[in-house]
């Protein structure tokens, strides 16, 4: 959630840790901090809001320090304010402190700290009460009263601590919170995600659960949870600053729109060896194994819950094996039947999805085997799988997922099609015929980017709507789901979805005299069902976009307004049918004048439970 960097090294400290801090503010963008040591001391600023209000009050006397740790939050533990902000420090201020994460007892070492310490805080936050906790074990060794603080802690954190008495120093700990080390040339660097390290390293180091990293201006040492010093490979970053810019797109959220095709692209012809066989570096499963599953579970959250569900579609037709689908939240708090004869699937864009990570480890305890289907190259999600299929959709800024949702799409389909060849269920005429349906998707979605003006105009009419309903059946409810999620998370209009067939159960009586619904009707057999649909909710004065194949005139006739698809078979119908609402979603939150890279509230990888 939060971003966390840090800078030690002979060059000034201040641009690295905004630089970094900018790249990070889609982690969660309620407050900012820093902390810096200059001439003897330790300085912190923080602010509630923006970075841009943090930029405002920073700099003057502290502009030449080279070392030094910065924060952007997104709140658990007391609500956006400078008090809450971080860095926290120890009465003292000689200890300064940022944190992603939850430090789930903070409360019983809190009481301890204020009855039997006279500890009085400053903050609501958990993180104040690592800061007091590391001065009273601070005996003249940082690293020792570090370890000794976080063997307290349960919860999920990425810690960094500087202080006064140990200028020389940064040390950063990690438990199911991400964490990477820049290596530099006598400067080293530290943050959440890779995109803040870019425009100083590429090489990097990527910190391990319960590993305690210490760096210095020319030195990284890494310890495990033993107190034993580990060995780690660099992994290089292979792609650079520019995919992580806007690249003259007013937003992320935009661009990434628009690199969809190219994202699809990648991620399958880099997946096709010369004779067009589906091969997934990565993925090791066999004839024999797939014969062993009896099950597959699929297991995400939002956007990617939603690809979960299409790739169940996708896997029982194509596979013809049996899956579940569950929100990562849910399932870890039912008994699942899930063992040895079990493929858990997990599903997440940045692979540091607290839920679904706690999920996979469940599944992994219960013996299922772990294919992951991640974006974040050495993500947490990804390291923990016993196979990885890496979507290689570039890196993905903008809160709402859009491309990372296209390609886990065809990832699903991929998948499908080589266990259904695996396991015999495809002959190969029939596989050969859906491979090339998929290779044709890059530019259907190039046909519809070429002239979104009716969105555009649709989204002008639209925009002041107090709720907007989805519908569709089969494969368009699931893409119904997600159409209605990425237009609530960043217009902030009421919307939801529903299974077309369940409305006279009860959610008709919402509908009444200029209800705005948008109705996907891309399936083939269900077009007449979904016109009955139509009708219904037109009869009770409703306004109606419907979402269709291309040649389904006859829907004009029912609907107000008709966006049609190019056309494609049933199955991949879904990552066409988004694009147009991806970008709906987006014009109506322009309209609304709200910040669509970041919309209130949320942030982009969902590190607490
Ligand atoms: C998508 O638009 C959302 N911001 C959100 O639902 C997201 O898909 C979810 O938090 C899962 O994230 P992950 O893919 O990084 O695991």
């Amino acid at each position: 959630m939060c971003g966390i960097v840090g800078y030690i090294g002979e060059n000034k400290a201040l641009p690295v840790l905004i630089n970094g801090l900018t790249k990070l503010e889609y982690r969660g963008y309620d407050s900012a901090g820093i902390a810096v040591y200059n001439d003897g001391e330790l300085f912190v600023k923080k602010c509630k809001g923006r970075l841009s209000n943090l930029k405002e009050i920073i700099g003057g006397d502290l502009e030449d320090t080279v070392i030094g740790i910065g924060h952007t939050r997104w709140a658990t533990h007391g609500e956006p304010s400078v008090e809450n902000a971080h860095p926290h420090t120890n009465v003292s201020s000689s200890i300064a402190v940022i944190h992603n994460g939850i430090f789930e007892n903070y409360m019983a070492v809190k009481d301890w700290l204020i009855n039997d310490m006279n500890i009085s805080f400053k903050s609501e936050t958990d993180t104040e009460v690592i800061a007091h906790l590391i001065d009273y074990y601070y005996d003249g060794d940082l690293l020792d009263a570090v370890n000794k603080t976080v063997e307290k802690m349960r919860g999920s954190y990425a810690l960094a601590v500087i202080c006064k008495q140990e200028p020389d120093k940064i040390i950063a700990v990690r438990k199911d919170s991400p964490l990477v080390v820049g290596i530099g040339e006598n400067e080293n660097f530290l943050a959440s995600d890779i995109p803040a390290l870019l425009k100083y390293t590429r090489n990097v180091y990527l910190i391990e659960n319960n590993e305690t990293v210490v760096l210095t201006k020319d030195s990284i040492v890494i310890y495990d949870e033993l107190g034993h010093k580990m060995d780690r490979e660099v992994y290089h970053v292979t792609w650079d600053e520019e995919s992580a810019e806007k690249d003259g797109f007013e937003h992320f959220t935009l661009k990434e729109i628009y690199e969809q095709p190219k994202a699809i692209y990648d991620t399958i012809n880099r997946r096709l060896d010369d004779n067009g066989n589906i091969t997934i570096e990565g993925v090791n499963l066999t004839s024999e194994d797939l014969k062993k599953f009896n099950k597959v579970y699929i297991v995400a959250c939002g956007t990617a819950y939603h690809a979960g569900l299409v790739g169940r579609y996708a896997i029982e037709k194509f596979a013809n094996i049996s899956v579940e689908v569950d929100i990562a939240s849910e399932f870890r708090y039912r008994e699942p039947f899930i063992d040895e004869n079990t493929l858990f699937i997990a599903v997440s864009q940045s692979g540091e999805t607290l839920d679904t990570l706690q999920s996979l480890r469940e599944a992994k305890r219960r013996g299922a085997r772990i294919l992951s289907i991640v974006n974040v190259v050495g993500s947490s999600v990804a390291r923990e799988s016993d196979d990885v299929f890496y979507t290689w959709a570039g890196p993905e800024i903008g809160v709402a997922s859009t491309k990372a949702y296209t390609t886990q799409l065809i990832a699903f389909y991929l998948l499908a099609l080589k266990f259904g060849e695996l396991n015999g269920h495809l002959d190969r005429s029939r596989y050969n015929e859906l491979l090339d349906e998929m290779k044709k998707i890059p530019d259907k979605i190039d046909e519809i980017l070429v002239d979104v003006s009716n969105v555009q105009q649709l989204a002008s009419e639209q925009f002041n709507n107090e709720s907007i309903f989805f519908m569709g059946r089969g494969l368009d409810v699931d893409s119904a789901f997600e159409a209605s999620l990425k237009l609530k998370e960043i217009s902030y209009i009421n919307s939801f979805a529903i299974a077309a067939g369940e409305l006279k159960h009860g959610t008709i009586a919402l509908i009444e005299n200029g209800t705005f619904v948008v109705s996907l009707a891309t399936q083939e057999k269900l077009l007449e069902k979904m016109g009955s649909n139509i009708k219904e909710v037109k009869a009770r004065g409703a306004c109606v976009l419907a979402v269709t194949r291309f040649g389904n005139t006859e829907i004009e006739k029912v609907a107000d307004s008709v966006w049609y698809i190019p056309e494609i078979i049933d199955e991949f119908a879904p990552v066409l049918s988004i694009i147009s609402l991806q970008l709906f979603a987006y014009y109506v939150s322009l309209a609304r004048g709200n910040d669509v890279d970041k919309p209130r509230n949320l942030a982009k990888s969902v590190t607490v439970e």
